[in-house]
């Protein structure tokens, strides 16, 4: 709910369990007044009413004034800390200009109040446009307040959508140039938050390909700390979330929470900064470096959103309130489309670029045999694709390894009821390719300058509509002639030379290019699905869910590290999106050796995937798989769409345990995996969650096999009876089932 106090001046957004309070302060600027738990039992008349909240400053020099909580802060209302906005003006508006023309182009912005309206249809900046529905498209309130600057014709919206059963507030501003000489703004965060002084025990995620998603948690001290991407996507080394709590006061379960997230996949920052006095602020937007965005006369620019909760059950409720929060109102959800995600085939570590008709088939058969859904063929289909110094961009069959055309390989695919997929690269060229001898001013570089290759490729730039057209074209072409159900959209190099026609512009428009490609697919191919991958985990975002069903983690498929992985990558999003693989024995990354056990384990916590040479399995152990997929199908609804609890987290023991539930309660997944454990030491109880006290419970294993039957309350109290002998990869996946 939002409320106006046209007296005091103060905005209330009531959420379910949180407020967000503001007003207008005598000068007209907007001041950040509160973020927080709502007392229990608060009516929903209880508001802040802003009468003794009135803050008066003398001079704009005085520390008081510039450390000011404004909701948006100007450079120009505000020097001495980070801003929110800075923009150069070229000159004065003309009738204002009188006798003052120097010290051009003018770096300062004040904002004021001007009006507010609220609007029931607002959409931050590139928010999907393929029309498809999401879970839950109910619609939400959004408060636009109108920021004008007093001299020049310049005006923010702050926008604030409230999705209040999570306690979720989606924050952005269209920036609006309504003079007649173009603006440049030369940093632009989507959003700044203001946290009660002292929130300063950080928790985020930092790492590197193939360890993507640890997670890390640390104190903040005056001044400023910074996360970033300075890539054309996410970015391996830290994914844009974040969960700030006081310290000592906040745990898995229990303690108040805030936590953010951008929902942008390109250069992005996050600043955290603590100021003086302890208050914490968190900037979050796009990355300032080689950043430039002009408005021309007239334009207006929507940014994306940068996403704010709160959460007053601990880490665990904050995780929960975004697993929702991208489920219902961000993964696309097509009714048309099955109701979870199918377990996945992939060839990539079973054939690498040894592919051909003959080993796909093979694999497709085995994978139909073992309960497979989806089988996609990955790189090397293509072109002369032999490997990776050649082809990329010819996405056109190769006719040596597909005589007959693919359409013969997809026909068998379906015949064995499975869907097809392909893997693409979509912004990549190698420059061994046809396209780059065709084209080669359609890359990323500057002129005069070498055109560094990663990975034996190249960028193409798509600041040019016509790359961008192009590369539509094509895929779309694929989809119809090939009835393709998914493509795994990968994107597997950095930037090293940003040079683009599209100037500095070239950070942004890459994301809107891809977006926009990926929109028009689905909106053309309602059963189409993506899944993101950039070298393993380097592309997931809440702008990217909107578009993608499910992401690629990381390219490191060895159990163990994988349980980092995955912990990490749990904080924010859900495990509907979260596809994890089986593959060998003798994982092709680290060389261990993890038991097949364990590797399913791990991976049935997410969207199931085989990626192992299932030529290469003796009967037996393909019947093995065949028990697990069987498994799992019973047990995703509950992984898909469950509610989850991290019971022990990595970091208190050597293994970790987490539980998947229904919210109605009847039924739960219960996960155990041992990583490290010294014999005879530490052996944690680990009660279960959010089970009925009073029901009884089937504990069954994967293969059906009733282990226990006990009460909802023994499970909630002494958890699962305890096994005396652990070991690393110890491991047990059960099944949690209210007895009728
Ligand atoms: C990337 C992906 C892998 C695989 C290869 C193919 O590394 O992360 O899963 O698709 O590309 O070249």
């Amino acid at each position: 709910m939002i409320h106006f106090n046209p007296e005091t001046q103060t905005f209330n957004l009531i959420l379910q369990r949180s407020y967000y309070a503001m007003q207008v302060d005598a000068a007209g600027r907007l001041i950040h007044l509160g973020w927080g738990a709502r007392p229990r039992h608060a009516n929903p008349d209880d508001r802040i009413s802003g009468q003794t909240s009135h803050r008066h400053y003398e001079t704009k020099a005085s520390f008081e004034t510039q450390r000011l909580p404004l909701e948006i802060v100007p450079f120009g209302d505000v020097v001495t800390f980070q801003e929110t906005l800075k923009v150069n003006f070229p000159s004065l508006p003309r009738d204002t200009a009188v006798g003052e023309s120097l010290h051009l182009p003018i770096r300062d912005l004040r904002l004021r109040y001007a009006r507010h309206d609220i609007a029931d249809d607002a959409q931050p900046g590139l928010s999907p446009t393929h029309g498809l529905p999401v879970k839950n498209n109910s619609p939400r309130q959004t408060l636009r307040i109108h920021l004008q600057d007093p001299v020049q014709p310049f005006a923010v919206i702050l926008c604030y959508r409230l999705t209040p059963e999570h306690d979720i507030i989606e924050r952005w501003c269209e920036l609006e140039n309504n003079g007649l000489e173009p603006v440049q703004i030369e940093v632009c965060h989507f959003a700044t938050l203001h946290l009660p002084a002292g929130t300063n025990e950080l928790t985020a995620v930092t790492g590197s390909w193939a360890q993507e998603f640890m997670a890390r948690r640390q104190r903040l001290h005056q001044g400023s700390f910074v996360l970033e991407s300075r890539t054309l996507q996410t970015g391996h080394h830290a994914n844009p979330i974040f969960m700030l709590n006081r310290p000592e006061q906040a745990g898995e379960e229990s303690g108040s929470v805030y936590f953010g997230q951008l929902a942008y996949s390109g250069s992005w920052r996050l600043v955290f900064e603590q100021l003086p006095q302890g208050d914490v602020r968190v900037h979050g937007g796009y990355n300032p470096f080689d950043f430039e965005l002009k408005l021309a006369p007239g334009e207006r620019h929507i940014t994306p959103a940068l996403v704010q909760g709160f959460s007053d059950s601990g880490w665990g409720g904050a995780s929960r309130q975004m697993h929702a929060f991208a489920r219902e109102r961000v993964l696309p959800h097509s009714p048309a489309g099955p109701r979870f995600r199918p377990v996945l085939y992939n060839s990539w570590e079973a054939t690498y670029f040894d592919l051909n008709y003959e080993n796909q088939v093979a694999l497709a058969r085995r994978a139909a045999a073992l309960g497979v859904e989806l089988f996609c063929v990955d790189d090397g289909w293509f072109g002369e694709r032999r490997s990776d110094r050649a082809g990329l961009g010819d996405w056109v069959v190769s006719e040596a390894l597909f005589p007959q055309g693919l359409e013969q390989l997809v026909q068998e695919v379906h015949r064995l009821g499975m869907k097809f997929g392909l893997w693409v690269e979509p912004e990549m060229v190698n420059p061994d390719s046809d396209l780059y001898r065709q084209h080669p001013d359609w890359v990323l570089h500057f002129p005069g300058r070498e055109r560094t290759e990663a990975r034996h490729q190249l960028i193409l730039d798509y600041g040019r509509t016509e790359v961008v057209e192009h590369i539509f074209t094509v895929l779309d072409n694929l989809v119809e002639r090939y009835a393709i159900s998914f493509f795994k959209w990968d994107m597997n190099r950095n930037v090293t030379e940003p040079g683009s026609v599209a100037g500095k512009a070239i950070w942004y428009k890459h994301v809107a290019g891809v977006y926009s490609v990926m929109d028009r697919l689905r909106q053309k191919h309602p059963g189409l699905d993506i899944q993101s991958c950039s070298g393993g985990g380097g592309r997931v975002d809440l702008g990217m869910l909107g578009r993608a069903d499910q992401v690629w983690v990381s390219d490191n498929t060895d159990a163990f590290d994988r349980l980092h992985i995955q912990e990490g990558f749990s904080l924010a999003y859900p495990a509907r999106c979260m596809e994890a693989w089986v593959t060998h024995e003798h994982n092709h990354i680290t060389r261990r050796a993890i038991p097949l056990s364990t590797r399913f384990a791990v991976a049935m916590r997410g969207v199931l995937g085989i990626g192992s040479s299932l030529h290469e399995l003796a009967e037996a152990e393909l019947a093995e798989y065949a028990t697990y997929l069987r498994f799992y199908k019973q047990i995703r609804p509950i992984i898909q769409e469950g509610d989850l609890y991290r019971l022990q987290r990595l970091e208190e023991f050597g293994g970790s345990a987490i539980e998947y539930m229904l919210p109605d309660g009847r039924e739960a997944v219960y996960s155990l995996v041992v990583e490290k454990y010294q014999v005879d030491s530490f052996h944690p109880v680990i009660p279960l969650k959010g089970l009925m006290p009073a029901a009884m419970y089937t504990v069954s294993d994967h293969h059906g096999l009733e282990l226990y039957r006990l009460s909802g309350y023994e499970l909630m109290t002494l958890g699962i009876p305890k096994e005396t002998q652990w070991y690393p990869g110890f491991c047990q996946t059960w099944h949690i089932k209210a007895a009728i």
